[in-house]
């Protein structure tokens, strides 16, 4: 472990490379990274660094967007299998058809999306400005949102928005979290918060303290005085910083409703191993390919999300 940790920092300089690294990946790969956060902040810095690669430890969105944004560096991704199920669930060809279905809305996707989904958006957004993407645009516009069916109902919820199309796509994690299996945990822990990423079904948002993206449910667990003990209703690799910053605190992860298929875990996150990042900055591959056209495209509407973020703060 150690010396696969020395071998990244030695590839690292030699490359001139930067690791950014999800909350969702496992503690060894967050801590040999220059910076861990949500998907905005990591969109942020994508765009920012002056690094000539970036090693990307999360999944293939990520990258993609990473790529869309820097197109003159190299993004490498320590394994190409890292997908994601709620990107799958939106494919380009079908989100075209339903926007053509559908004309005169604007079309907000979630980052979660292949950058050909991107290339069909006007505005994207993250768990941590979805609401206030929404609220930027005028009461009577109408909207659609895609992919995930759980967060654009907590934005319209949120909202009031009648005159928001939904597709119906979702994430294989975040719909297995069982609100009985919750209620349980209050039960047995009633001083306990809970802390819930809104990818989660909306019985459970009900119930919930918090909700927030990662970078939420961290800057509350830490922040908040009123307890010592969180139920965190999410993937429970952001527990990890969780722990680091709050050490006094108790951090519960929420389980599945099998809580034998250890499925509250993101399997894509997971493939990311120390071993396979040191690989990829030795042969200096694999590297995420955009076409131009779609990236260009995509890239307008990933600009315009954090111009609309930069204008309102959040970044
Ligand atoms: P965040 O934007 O909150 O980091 O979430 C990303 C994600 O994949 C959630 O499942
Ligand atoms: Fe995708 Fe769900 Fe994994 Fe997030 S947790 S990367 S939405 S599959």
């Amino acid at each position: 472990m150690e010396a696969l940790k020395d071998k990244i920092e030695r590839l690292k300089r030699e490359r001139n490379a930067v690791i950014l690294a999800h909350y969702y990946t496992e503690g060894e790969v967050q801590d040999v990274a220059d910076f861990v956060g949500d998907s905005l902040a990591l969109s942020q810095r994508a765009a920012t660094t002056d690094a000539e690669v970036i090693l990307f430890a999360g999944v293939h969105f990520m990258g993609e967007t990473a790529k869309i944004l820097s197109p003159q560096k190299t993004v490498l991704m320590p394994d190409m299998a890292a997908g994601c199920s709620l990107a799958d669930s939106c494919r380009a060809e079908d989100f075209a058809a339903f926007i053509a279905a559908h004309p005169g809305h604007t079309v907000i996707s979630y980052v979660n999306t292949t950058a050909e989904v991107k290339a069909l958006t006007d505005i994207v957004c993250t768990s941590s400005n979805a609401v206030q993407i929404v609220e930027s645009l005028p009461k009577d516009e109408p909207v659609i949102f895609g992919p995930d069916r759980n967060l654009g109902n907590y934005i319209r919820n949120i909202t009031g928005r009648e005159n928001m199309l939904i597709w119906d796509g979702a994430c294989h994690v975040h719909e297995e979290f069982s609100l009985e299996k919750i209620l349980e945990l209050k039960k047995e822990y009633p001083q306990a918060k809970v802390l819930t990423h809104p990818e989660c079904k909306r019985p459970i948002v009900l119930v919930s303290d918090y909700v927030g993206s990662t970078a939420g449910l961290l800057k509350f667990a830490v922040q908040d005085t009123s307890t010592d003990t969180y139920i965190v209703v999410t993937e429970p690799g952001v527990l990890h910083q969780m722990r680091k910053a709050a050490p006094e605190k108790t951090f519960i992860p929420a389980p599945p409703m099998d809580s034998t298929c250890g499925c509250n875990n993101c399997s894509f996150m997971k493939l990311v191993t120390l071993r396979k990042m040191a690989d990829a900055l030795e042969r200096m591959a694999p590297e995420i390919v955009v076409p131009e056209q779609t990236r260009v495209r995509a890239e307008r509407s990933i600009r315009r999300m954090l111009e609309i973020s930069q204008k309102l703060g959040l970044v």
